[in-house]
């Protein structure tokens, strides 16, 4: 894949920094990314590229175009904003991995005041992070998965191990009631907010309560990794390695995701490659923490993963698309961003990629 890195990976971000500018970019419409307000959850993935670029290259128009974006963000928290549950996705590859590459001390205090925030959201009750601002207050949901990393950040960051207990707190939750025994995850866990007594499984952006929606399974799996990495607890090993193995069994021949592995007639579905490049990297976080022979399951099912992105969906000849990854689903229920590409998608393949090919700094 050094190949891939080198002649067709950066001249194509190098053309996305001119065609995408200063627009916080989330979906394509006819191959063009739009400009997404910077409270939505994608807003941290674009620079987050810029900033695995940089790391990788030291080439400073990556950290230039990154620079300010954490910043920007942090206006979020001042104004009247949507932030939720998924600050993680936003501040993680803005000011976390910023201070990492350059001890910015505004960008610590952001990426800190974004894991206060996170913390605040914790249900003593029910042990889980809360999901969305709506009424929902017994929500739950495995996209947390992934924005658990920023809570153990905060710990290793401060010395504090509140962050910790929260993030180890939620990541047993997902094990006792979103993960099933195949080894598949629900989207949305219900609870009574007051009791924290778990009510029932809500289907979300999958098919239906009991299926199986791919990028779930994709949060879940390199979510529950990275909690093994920060903690060394076993059983969040375990349960990434589970994920990963209904994932694999669920995939069809060109190692490409329907949206939902449950869903009737999967061969007529839209894939959903954002699920793939993800879980691509999940797998190749879960090889890292293991010794082979069995390291290379993971890492030839995530070669497998990249292979075929790479040769069925990416953009490489088509100067007029802006995305690098094509066929990604953002909500099939709700018929929203089905069949485009999409930067969360587009940021996983290069974060794979970047694993691929030496990167040793870690986002999530
Ligand atoms: N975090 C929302 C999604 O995965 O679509």
């Amino acid at each position: 894949m050094a190949a891939i890195w080198d002649s067709l990976l950066i001249p194509r971000v190098e053309r996305m920094m001119e065609q995408i500018g200063d627009k916080s970019p989330h979906k394509t419409i006819d191959g063009v990314y739009d400009h997404m307000r910077l409270d939505w959850w994608t807003s941290g993935f674009w620079p987050g590229i810029l900033w695995i670029m940089y790391d990788m290259t030291g080439d400073e128009r990556y950290r230039e175009h990154a620079w300010g974006w954490d910043g920007k963000l942090e206006q979020c928290f001042v104004t009247e904003s949507n932030l939720h549950h998924d600050v993680g996705f936003q501040f993680l590859p803005t000011a976390v991995i910023k201070y990492k590459l350059t001890g910015d001390a505004d960008a610590l205090r952001r990426g800190l005041a974004a894991a206060n925030f996170l913390a605040g959201r914790f249900n003593l009750a029910g042990r889980y992070l809360k999901a969305w601002n709506q009424e929902f207050t017994g929500w739950a949901i495995i996209d947390s998965t992934m924005n658990l990393s920023l809570l153990f950040w905060a710990s290793e960051q401060t010395g504090d191990p509140r962050y910790r207990h929260i993030a180890v707190a939620h990541a047993d939750t997902v094990l006792e009631k979103f993960m099933r025994a195949d080894g598949s995850v629900c989207h949305i866990a219900s609870f009574d907010a007051e009791s924290g007594a778990f009510v029932e499984e809500l289907g979300g952006q999958g098919y239906a309560p009991q299926s199986a929606w791919s990028r779930g399974q994709a949060w879940a799996l390199h979510g529950l990794a990275n909690s093994y990495r920060y903690t060394g607890e076993q059983r969040f090993l375990h349960a990434a390695q589970r994920i990963a193995h209904y994932f694999l069994a669920a995939l069809p021949g060109d190692h490409v995701p329907p949206w939902d592995f449950r869903v009737p007639d999967t061969d007529r579905e839209p894939k959903d490659t954002s699920a793939a490049a993800c879980a691509a990297s999940g797998l190749l976080e879960i090889a890292a923490c293991l010794q082979e022979p069995e390291a290379l399951l993971y890492a030839d099912a995530a070669d497998r993963i990249l292979q075929s992105l790479t040769s069925r969906y990416t953009t490489w000849t088509q100067e007029d698309e802006q995305g690098l990854l094509r066929q990604g689903t953002g909500h099939r229920p709700a018929g929203q961003n089905v069949n485009v590409s999409l930067i969360y998608g587009d940021y996983f393949y290069v974060e794979a990629l970047a694993k691929q090919n030496g990167w040793r700094n870690r986002i999530f």
